[in-house]
């Protein structure tokens, strides 16, 4: 689907190397026809933007220079660039001040529309019922929401003031081919440990397939309804998390969540913090049941040196005795052992446990905006990328 207007025009996105600005930066090239600037912080990351014909501005969003170099010309900016590393007071800094920054450059060029890419987690902790845009914003708790919240405030603050044509996009759990959070991560997730699931998962987890928010962000570059507004962006209707999480084990092929009260994860989560001092003693039951974290930790260059300099230094009877420990020693099959459930957070549990229902009302009516992908279609895509991408298992050939 082409909308023809950014044929041939300029247009700059931050945060391209990433998982949706990848996408956006694919979709305005193939589809869009734009002549596509990214500004990119570390050009390693961004191979994946490799075989486009792109104009790179190598920096930093929070650099002031970087930013105007960047904005310089355009006429539509993507905002998608966030705190992905560092601490995060550091992460904090990232999402306000490169917002700010980035703004401040937008002021002074004459640009038809700044999109930027805000988040669900603005509303703070939610509640059962229908949420729209009309919901006052607060605090979660986290440097992550928070700070995202304080850039979003900038944002419309700029476009009230008449200074930059700001439309905000406020996305739910973004999955898809390269996602990280919410594809990537929670895969890695339950091939190490049991995800719980609160009261059996039966919260609603709003969620929204990568290229349905890529459309939502080319028509929100172009209508002049959408400036000054923000818009919930998500799925045309939410699963359960139980059901998001039931796509994923089914593409590891096996269960990987466990249903706990909110009262028993709370429990949970109580007891591991207790438990912290013992971690060593969890990490060695683990090497000693778990042949696979054994194999693939004795092929690390650090406990190969290790092995070597203990038969240097270790009597005999104390090697074997070692060996004898760590369940017949390397290459000997020991039992499987049950999967660890991963704790989680009093400020998580209350995340996944209420049946908020995003509404899209607003982006159907001023965006024009119409999911496209159902969870079963986003999904069975997202699947076949992880299999290629070796993420379920068995590394692949590339089809390429
Ligand atoms: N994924 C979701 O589920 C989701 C949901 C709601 C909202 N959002 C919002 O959507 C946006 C994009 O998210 P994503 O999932 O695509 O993230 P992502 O894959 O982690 O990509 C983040 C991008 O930001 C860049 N970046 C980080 N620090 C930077 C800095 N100081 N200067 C310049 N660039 C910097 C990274 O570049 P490097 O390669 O150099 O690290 C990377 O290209 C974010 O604003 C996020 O808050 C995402």
């Amino acid at each position: 689907m082409s909308f023809g207007d950014l044929d041939g025009r300029r247009v700059l996105v931050t945060g391209g190397s990433g998982f949706i600005g990848g996408r956006l930066v694919e979709r305005l090239v193939r589809d869009e026809g734009a002549r596509v600037r990214v500004l990119v912080r570390n050009p390693a990351s961004a191979v994946r933007l490799a075989r486009f014909p792109l104009e790179f501005v190598h920096g930093d969003v929070t650099d002031p220079r970087a930013a105007a170099a960047a904005v310089d010309g355009c006429e539509v900016v993507f905002h998608c660039a966030y705190g992905t590393s560092g601490s995060q007071r550091h992460r904090a800094f990232v999402n306000r001040g490169g917002t700010e920054g980035l703004l401040e450059a937008a002021a002074g060029a004459r640009l038809r529309r700044f999109v930027h890419l805000s988040t669900l987690m603005v509303y703070g902790q939610t509640g059962d019922g229908d949420l729209t845009e009309e919901a006052p914003r607060r605090r979660f708790g986290n440097a992550y929401s928070d700070s995202k919240l304080a850039a979003e405030r900038l944002a419309l603050g700029a476009a009230r003031s008449g200074r930059v044509p700001v439309t905000v996009l406020q996305p739910t759990a973004v999955y898809g081919p390269y996602g990280g959070v919410w594809t990537e991560q929670v895969l890695a997730g339950l091939k190490a440990g049991r995800a719980i699931l609160v009261n059996g998962g039966e919260g609603l987890a709003n969620h929204v397939y990568v290229d349905d928010l890529v459309t939502a962000m080319l028509l929100a570059g172009r209508r002049d309804e959408a400036v000054g507004e923000a818009f919930l962006i998500s799925a045309a209707e939410p699963t359960s998390w139980k059901g998001l999480y039931g796509c994923f084990e089914r593409m590891l092929g096996s269960e990987r969540t466990a249903s706990l009260t909110e009262a028993e994860a709370l429990a949970l989560w109580r007891e591991t913090r207790r438990a912290r001092p013992f971690f060593l003693g969890e990490l060695l039951r683990l090497i000693k049941t778990d042949r696979g974290l054994r194999d693939r930790l004795f092929e690390t260059r650090e406990l190969r040196f290790l092995r070597e300099r203990a038969s240097d230094l270790l009597p005999e009877r104390l090697q074997q005795r070692i060996k004898a420990g760590l369940g017949g020693g390397h290459g000997v099959a020991a039992a499987e052992p049950e999967l660890p459930i991963h704790p989680l957070s009093p400020s998580m549990i209350g995340f996944f446990r209420p049946k908020t229902y995003v509404r899209i009302d607003k982006a159907r009516r001023l965006l024009g905006y119409r999911p496209a992908f159902t969870l079963e279609q986003g999904m069975a895509l997202t699947e076949a990328w992880a299999r290629w991408a070796g993420l379920l298992g068995e590394a692949q050939d590339s089809p390429i």
